[in-house]
């Protein structure tokens, strides 16, 4: 993604026209489809082969693209965001000799034109449902003006914050990420895209974090952490893939036969097409593969990768390489056919003459979403002396932070000032929920929105030591969240750990709300705070859910997917490692810091309600099951505490003698469950004995009997244990 170029390409968007272009219900059954499109393909020249396989863009240089189209110049397109230019484009295709549809495609991620929160928080949610229905209405937003195609969703696994795509994922956990990934890709689908699972594959673990770098791994993590949210995303029916632009284990992924051939065509069976990243195949160059972009290109199309996204390589060099016998007729067509094959699965042959039409967006509909999306998903870190929910005995709220005057959607990706949809400031929202009686000060505190600069700090103290309870807003720099943003400090940026040093002199409790999109380094700020709320990147709807959960309407129920850590230091820190031979202790020669704990400041899977809950009789009610056989387990969770409350509940796994060194702990489940004041609930899990194995170096999955320890509880520390004994 560009930001720039992707702002203006949103300037000009119109919000309620719609296009009749592709629709799931469009979607054709397989063996007509391998029929058409073989007939096709032998009707086409060699120029129009290669056209299918180019990916441009809207602003690209002369020819007009209109009379490329007509003469089948390109297939596919990207960045158109208006009906009224998208509608030109496919008439112009249906103009050309063999009326092959155009396909669109844009980063309709969490934003069209109304943005909901970033993806990371659509995982903090832990809700399948949520992140469903979040991406079914960005889905259906961009899908109404004729797009039919988004580059998401990423699942690119990370232990490293410093990484700043990881807004965009899931997270450190494959099975929570697997679970998201097809959850994203149901949802998009639903709403009328077609999905780009990305990026194929390691993209979150680029050596110490650093945006593009390369990334190491063994053959049992590639298979057993970073593959499985695309086998997940695959499943739930993507039909294409995006292949990332960094390196596995030496390799650029973009021209990696092994993965994007062997692993995906013929380990997992898939036949849509692999797109590249943007540019990617120019920079196998720089990669060092290759001496030119035709090199380039003919060592990417030979590993599989099917469709040239703006470095132009294909369109330039492709037919003269075939011609020359430099890359086989074959592996084009192969290519082609990919292509082909996508755009009559999403019914787009049937409808290149249907105009664009009209289609209105329910606009109550995507802010109801957005909301609830925006709400689940908010990490209650703290929240000593139950200082929140703001109660009515609160008399007198300061909220303090220049963040909430502002109305900026929050997002890394923000549509254009012009269009965005109307989002209110966090002091509007909380002034709209006191109780009579209740009053609400405010004091900026800081310059601008990410707190760079101090603003009258004493205005701000004073504010402070005049209420009951004070609520400071700080941001993570907002400039530096999303792609090429990555960070080797964690801490709150500029001058917002300063303000809260002084505000907490003042003696008030302190309500802290953290924006972010990734985790942060609180061990400095935490303490002096008595609550600590992760509010993520919140979209249009953010603040009015901020207010709706500060002030008791909804409890927090988000739990953290990604580890937060101490210091910098500390990563990669995460919760599935596995064990040593010399445990942490307190010797000099066992696995630890000299200057600093090994644990983190805040688990995976950690997030506070307004009430407690217990968890007891945990059972496993097939204590010896076959390795085919699905392990029963069940556990009581009770509130008790005095308020309704949400809870995720977490199952994991160890096991503790293996062929090889196992992970300390392993999520396999989990359930969101609401409960009223003094409730109980069995709950179940079911657990085929087959998930719980792992791949070996040469990519066997091995599932072995034995004994497994079954944990369960609200975060990855879950100390209620039980076990059972696999037999074969
Ligand atoms: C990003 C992709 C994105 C593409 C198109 C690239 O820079 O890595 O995630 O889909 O741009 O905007």
């Amino acid at each position: 993604m560009r930001l720039p170029l992707l702002r203006l390409l949103l300037l000009a968007l119109p919000v309620i026209l719609g296009a009749a272009a592709s629709s799931a219900a469009g979607r054709q059954d397989d063996a007509a489809i391998e029929q058409r499109i073989r007939a096709l393909l032998a009707r086409m020249t060699l120029p129009e082969k290669v056209a299918q396989l180019h990916l441009a863009g809207r602003a690209d240089p002369p020819p007009p693209q209109l009379e490329l189209i007509r003469q089948g110049r390109i297939g596919v397109m990207m960045n158109i965001p208006t009906a009224r230019e998208i509608e030109l484009y496919r008439a112009a295709a249906a103009q050309s000799r063999l009326r092959i549809p155009l396909m669109f495609g844009l980063d309709a991620v969490n934003v069209f034109r109304l943005a909901l929160p970033a993806p990371i928080a659509w995982a903090a949610s832990w809700s399948a449902e949520v992140a469903e229905d979040a991406a079914f209405r960005v889905g259906s937003e961009a899908a109404a003006v004729g797009i039919n195609w988004t580059f998401a969703p990423a699942v690119d696994l990370s232990r490293d914050p410093r990484w700043g795509r990881v807004i965009e994922g899931a997270g450190e956990d494959p099975y929570l990420a697997s679970v998201m990934a097809g959850a994203r890709v149901r949802g998009y689908r639903r709403g009328g895209l077609a999905t780009a699972v990305k990026h194929f594959v390691g993209y979150g673990f680029v050596e110490s974090g650093k945006d593009y770098g390369g990334a190491t791994m063994s053959t049992g993590d590639l298979f057993d952490l970073h593959l499985r949210p695309f086998k997940a995303a695959l499943e739930a029916g993507s039909e294409t893939v995006m292949a990332a632009f960094n390196t596995v284990n030496g390799m650029p992924a973009s021209a990696d036969r092994y993965l994007l051939t062997d692993v995906l065509r013929k380990r997992w069976g898939f036949n849509g097409f692999v797109t590249s990243d943007y540019g990617a195949i120019n920079e196998l160059i720089r990669h060092g593969i290759a001496a030119d972009s035709a090199e380039a290109g003919r060592k990417a199309l030979h590993a599989g990768l099917d469709l040239d996204m703006e470095s132009y390589s294909y369109i330039n060099h492709l037919e003269a390489d075939v011609k020359a016998g430099r890359v086989p007729a074959a592996e084009l067509d192969t290519a082609v056919l990919r292509i082909l094959r996508t755009k009559a699965r999403l019914g787009l042959f049937e409808t290149i003459d249907t105009p664009v039409a009209a289609r209105p967006v329910d606009e109550s509909a995507m802010r109801a979403t957005a909301r609830r999306t925006a709400r689940e998903s908010f990490v209650l870190l703290k929240n000593d002396d139950d200082v929140l929910p703001l109660t009515p005995a609160y008399k007198r709220i300061a909220l303090i932070g220049a963040w909430a005057q502002t109305d900026d959607d929050g997002s890394w990706f923000e549509p254009a000032e012009l269009t965005k949809a109307e989002t209110p400031t966090l002091y509007a929202a909380f002034k709209s929920r006191l109780s009579p009686g209740q009053t609400l000060t405010f004091a900026p505190g800081f310059t601008e929105k990410c707190g760079h600069v101090l603003a009258d700090p004493e205005g701000a103290v004073a504010v402070a030591r005049d209420a009951d309870v004070v609520v400071l807003v700080v941001a993570e720099d907002c400039d530096i969240s999303g792609e090429g943003t990555s960070r080797t400090n964690l801490n709150l940026s500029g001058a917002q750990q300063e303000l809260l040093q002084r505000i907490s002199r003042a003696g008030k409790p302190i309500v802290l709300l953290v924006n972010t999109g990734r985790p942060l380094t609180l061990t400095e700020s935490a303490p002096l705070a008595k609550a600590v709320l992760i509010v993520w990147q919140g979209g249009t709807e953010g603040r009015n859910a901020i207010a709706e959960v500060a002030f008791g309407a909804y409890p927090p129920s988000g739990k953290l997917p990604m580890t937060f850590p101490r210091s910098v230091g500390q990563i990669p820190i995460y919760y599935n490692h596995l064990p040593t031979g010399r445990p942490p202790a307190n010797d000099r020669y066992t696995s630890r810091y000299m200057d600093e704990e090994v644990t983190p400041l805040y688990p995976f899977g950690w997030g506070l309600s307004y009430t407690t809950f217990a968890y007891t009789d945990l059972v496993v009610e097939t204590p010896r099951p076959h390795l085919d056989d699905v392990v029963r387990i069940t556990v009581t969770l009770t509130n008790t505490g005095t308020r309704a409350g949400t809870e995720v509940a977490q199952l994991y796994t160890r096991q503790p003698v293996a062929s090889r060194s196992r992970p300390v702990r392993e999520l396999r489940r989990f359930v969101k469950v609401t409960l009223a004041p003094g409730e109980s609930r069995k709950l179940a899990f079911e657990l085929p004995v087959q998930e719980l194995g792992f791949h070996d170096d040469q990519a066997n999955y091995l599932v072995e009997p034995g004994r497994y320890q079954v944990f369960v509880g609200g975060n990855a520390l879950a100390d209620l244990a039980t076990d059972f004994v696999a037999v074969p």
